[in-house]
Formats: structure tokens, sequence, C-alpha cells
């Protein structure tokens, strides 16, 4: 059977680090409250030059330098993101220009924190069903233009920065032995809008809008949705926690992550965090992580690594890979 196999990865982080100490003087809080509450010490914050679009474009490169290839070999590129340059077009789309590339198509995924997640279903649908031979799969996002930076319990919490990587069709036995998506379980439930939101958009205010979070709100859902969609992706590839080398979970806070491990049986040390660096980046957090691990010679070839978020809609979904 047809795999996507992960032939590279990359990663982009605007220039400018923002410590939590910085906000000391704009909202009424400290180091210590963020770093005992989320595990965030610092995020990155895009300047006036840097754009979803840009950083995407850094993201996308650095993926393919990593793979061997150029834009020339892609067809297809699928850019998970809520924070798109521009209402229309589609930021992959204008991805797809930066990179000079007028062949194949691209489009824009909406599942905020799960964009990742999803997009990577999706580029393994597209890979499977024959219509793509090779996908840049990007999530890349600058929430700090849609933050409240008067807004303490949202403002310390989101990052800008990007995070892709190359998926390609490649000869499977068709068991849990192949590289590549072995597996994925998405889930959604509008039921929760209200819980984590922007308030505003072209069809209703006409306005780009704000972030909104109930944090505790979500926190309470978090870790049962997290649990419940993995084991659903244990149960479909047939194993179990200790199958695993890698968890390599959405990054919005500490807590939240440690919590799901340990409900799952999942061993602290194959738990991949860099919320502490990073901060809630939304759909670039999976992807970024994975550039940390990658980078750092954790996750290996033929490692067995497992995909997840959680995020507004709510949205939720696991990937299981074998890198
Ligand atoms: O990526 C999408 C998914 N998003 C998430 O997963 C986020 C989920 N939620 C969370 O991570 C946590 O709920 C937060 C980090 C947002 C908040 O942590 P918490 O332990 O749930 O705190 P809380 O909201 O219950 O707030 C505790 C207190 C409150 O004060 P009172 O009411 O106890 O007096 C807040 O007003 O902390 C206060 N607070 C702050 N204090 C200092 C809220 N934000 C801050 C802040 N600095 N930045």
């Amino acid at each position: 059977m047809i795999r996507s196999v992960v032939r590279g990865n990359g990663a982009a982080l605007p220039r400018r680090i923002m410590k939590n100490a910085d906000f000391e003087g704009m909202v009424e809080t400290s180091d210590e409250w963020i770093v005992q509450r989320t595990g965030i010490r610092q995020r990155h914050v895009a300047a006036d030059d840097e754009t979803t679009a840009s950083l995407g474009e850094a993201a996308a490169r650095a993926a393919l330098d990593s793979a061997g290839l150029t834009p020339a070999d892609i067809d297809l590129i699928v850019l998970a993101t809520s924070t798109p340059n521009n209402t229309f077009p589609a930021t992959a789309v204008e991805i797809q220009n930066r990179l000079g590339m007028h062949h194949g198509f691209a489009f824009d995924m909406q599942a905020v924190c799960s964009g990742f997640v999803y997009a990577v279903a999706t580029a393994d649908l597209y890979i499977r069903g024959g219509l793509a031979k090779r996908v840049l799969v990007i999530g890349s996002e600058t929430f700090s233009r849609i933050l409240d930076w008067s807004d303490r319990s949202t403002c310390v919490l989101f990052g800008d920065g990007a995070g892709a990587v190359v998926l390609e069709a490649a000869k499977g036995a068709g068991n849990i032995a192949d590289r590549g998506v072995l597996a994925a379980s998405l889930r959604s439930d509008g039921v929760h809008k209200e819980k984590l939101f922007v308030d505003g958009g072209p069809s209703t205010t006409g306005t780009v809008g704000h972030l909104k979070m109930e944090g505790r709100e979500v926190f309470k859902h978090a870790v049962g949705m997290i649990t419940d969609v993995i084991e659903a992706t244990f149960a479909e590839a047939g194993i179990t926690a200790e199958d695993l080398d890698w968890f390599v979970p959405h990054q919005a806070n500490k807590r939240i992550i440690d919590a799901s491990a340990k409900k799952l049986g999942i061993a602290e040390e194959k738990v991949v965090v860099t919320v502490d660096l990073h901060g809630n980046t939304s759909a670039a957090s999976v992807p970024l992580a994975l550039s940390v691990a990658v980078a750092d010679g954790r996750i290996k070839k033929g490692d067995l690594v497992l995909l997840e978020a959680m995020g507004g809609g709510f949205t939720w979904g696991a990937v299981l890979l074998r890198w």
C-alpha cells in the first residue's frame, strides 16, 4: 500500500524573543505565575515584516533543504493556520508563489491548534488517493496579531512561528513496521465555541478581532479529549503507549501535557516539550516541537511518533507515524 513518509522537516521563528519578565510592566503578571501555571518561559513575536506567509515560506524552504528537494518536486501545499495574511486568497497560495511554484495546488486548513494534525491527516489522504506525490505540510501562525495585549489571561500564553514537513508517497507493506503515517483520528465539537474563539471575522464584524479564552474551561476538557483521541489512534494501529518512541503533543500548557502523558502511561522521557521555548504557537506548535527533537537527535528514522493537538472549535486529533 501507499504510505506518506516524512522526507524532511524544518522550522522558522521570528527574530524577537519576548521573555516572561517583559510582560511584567505591561499587565499584572509575573514570571513565576506564567512558569508555574503553563511552563512557558519565552515566546517569539513577529515584527511587521514577519508574517504567516514569510515564516511559512522559511519553514518550507528549511524542510525542502532537509529533504534534498526543491519546490519543483512538490505538487501540493497544505498550510494550517488561523492567522492568514489575508482573508483570501489562501496564504498557502501566497507561499506557493513565494517559493516560485506555478504548478500543483495549495490551500489553507483552519482547525486552530489542531490544524497541523488535521493537515497531516489530510495530506496523507491526498497522497494515498493519488492526487499528490509530495506534499509540503506547514503550520504557520502569527497569533501576536490577534492577541488583546491588555488581557493577562491570554497575552502571555501565545507565540509566533512556523514548522513544516515534506510528506512523500512510498510503498509500504501495510503493517505497523512501515514508515509514514500509520493511523489518525480527528474530532470536533462546536458546542464549545465560546470557550476559545476570536471575536471578529469577515462575515460578522468585518474586523479581524481578538482571541478570547476561558482558560480554566479549556483546561477542564483538554486532558479527556486528548487521551480519548489517542486511545482511538492506538486501537486503530493495534499498539499501546509502550510501543511509542516519542510523544509530540500540542504545546499549550506543560500541566496539560504532563497530565495527558500520565493518564496514557507514556513515560516522561518520551515526551517532547518545547512550550518553555515557544509558548503556544497554535498550528505551528507540533511541527516546531518536531523540529527541535529532530535537530537534537532524539527523533530518528524508524522511530514511532505520536502527534496530538487540541484547540478552538473545539477541534482535536492525533496522528501516529513512523519517522
Ligand atoms: O491551545 C489551545 C488550547 N488552550 C489551552 O490548552 C489552554 C488551557 N488553559 C490553560 O492552560 C490554563 O487554564 C491557563 C494557563 C490559561 C490558566 O491557568 P489556571 O491554573 O487554569 O488559572 P485560572 O484561569 O484558574 O486563574 C487563576 C488565577 C485567577 O485569579 P483568581 O480568580 O484566582 O483571583 C486569574 O485571574 O490567576 C489569574 N491569572 C493570572 N495571574 C497572573 C490569570 N492570568 C494571569 C497572569 N498572571 N497572566
